[in-house]
């Protein structure tokens, strides 16, 4: 039998950055050292009581025993046309504009397949969530790479997009509150890009997932702009808002056409959410007036304890306006890679390389707020240890094609 090789698509995505961390952690483990992960985006804290209750009374009907529809169930979508209309001040209709998800991922990585044909061309931000890239190389697209700028708040500009566009050009994917960079788009953001989108006529992907964890305004949806219903599509996630990563539920909300093709293409390869945990997901969000200022609050107390922290040792922070990261510059001469490395090795403290999220992530670091606040101080004295942090340095390069 020949060799199996992986296929040239798959080849073709960027190493695994994270082999090398992956190792020296186990290395570290097995050796009884003591390790602080501040490098996973996955919530500590468990899925709320008052859905495990849910889930369990819904598992034992049999009607959820069997398969779900790819669209998701009635009144799953009825319930976040509800909760859409009162979070957002947006109706949205649950027949035609709505579908559950196996988690937003599992949307934001077919969306490409379903829209996209080889040769077409797609932006992504750089840095940003590599499935953006990752479910365009899959479609045979290209991935067309913008990047998120510290001067600019992390929030790209239309006219800077613009000299990207090209006649392949067919969708843009934006991201806030952001991960990596904790950005939150600001004012005016969605008219000036759904105006050049539809200048343009390009499919605008929002990716919402952190759309609950914010610090200061409420982040609105990109249908808060009118003329998004016909060309945009946003993903919203059950897993940061409810602690629920473990159970993969999702929503995508959208111009009815771009929901249509995603559910085709969903019944093609999956048959549906599971049906116990779609209402119990949906019936949380009636919660979320108590639930949600609960959990920012955790974030909170994180955020400004890390951000102290790392102040006072010279590391400039920005402060992040939401999502549960935040994002720093390396010291001088430091690559990211080299800074995470040396930073593990002396502290057993484990960062994320900016370099994971694009190459424009160079220079930068992610620290995810995700350990009680006992085990981030103790993360955080760690790093404290090697105060004082030399300046950072800077490195923008001009927006090309
Ligand atoms: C920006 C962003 N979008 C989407 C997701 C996917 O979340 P899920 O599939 O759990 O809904 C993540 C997960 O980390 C994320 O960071």
């Amino acid at each position: 039998m020949r060799p199996i090789e992986k296929s040239a698509r798959l080849q073709s995505l960027p190493k695994y950055l994270f082999a090398e961390l992956e190792r020296k952690r186990y290395e570290a483990e097995s050796a009884g050292r003591e390790v602080f992960d501040l490098s996973i985006g996955d919530p500590d804290l468990p899925t709320p009581g008052f859905i495990l209750d849910r889930i369990a009374e819904h598992a034992r009907e049999p009607r959820n025993h069997r398969y779900p529809t790819s669209a998701g169930m009635r009144e799953a979508r009825a319930a976040i046309a509800t909760w859409f209309a009162d979070r957002f001040k947006v109706e949205m209709d649950p027949g035609r504009e709505i579908a559950m998800l196996l988690g937003s991922k599992e949307g934001i990585g077919h969306f490409p397949l379903a829209i996209l044909n080889p040769g077409d061309e797609a932006l992504v931000s750089d840095p940003g969530y590599p499935v953006y890239a990752a479910g365009t190389v899959f479609a045979g697209a290209t991935p067309v790479r913008f990047p998120l700028r510290e001067e600019s708040g992390f929030v790209p500009d239309p006219r800077d997009l613009d000299k990207l566009v090209t006649a392949k050009t067919r969708l843009v994917f934006v991201n806030y509150p952001n991960n990596p960079t904790g950005a939150t788009a600001p004012k005016g953001f969605y008219e000036d890009l759904i105006g050049w989108a539809t200048r343009r006529d390009l499919i605008v992907v929002s990716d919402a997932a952190y759309s609950e964890l914010y610090y200061a305004e409420a982040p609105p949806s990109i249908f808060s702009v009118p003329g998004a219903r016909e060309r945009a599509i946003e993903f919203h996630s059950f897993s940061k808002t409810f602690n629920m990563t473990g159970w993969r539920m999702g929503f995508a909300v959208g111009a009815p056409s771009l929901i249509e093709a995603l559910v085709q293409f969903k019944a093609n390869v999956d048959s549906g959410a599971p049906q116990a945990i779609q209402l119990a997901a949906v019936e949380g969000l009636k919660s979320l007036g108590v639930h949600g200022p609960a959990l920012r609050g955790v974030y909170r107390e994180r955020r400004d304890l890390a951000l102290d922290t790392l102040r006072r040792v010279g590391c400039p922070m920005r402060t992040p306006g939401g999502a549960f990261y935040l994002w720093g510059r390396v010291p001088e001469r430091d690559t990211s890679m080299e800074f995470v490395t040396r930073v593990f090795d002396k502290t057993g403290v484990l960062l994320t390389p900016g370099t994971g999220f694009g190459a424009e992530g160079e220079g930068f670091f992610r620290i995810a707020l995700t350990s009680s606040v006992d085990s981030l101080r103790r993360a955080l004295q760690k790093l404290e240890t090697l105060a004082p942090w030399k300046a950072p340095h800077a490195s923008p390069s001009p927006i090309t094609r």
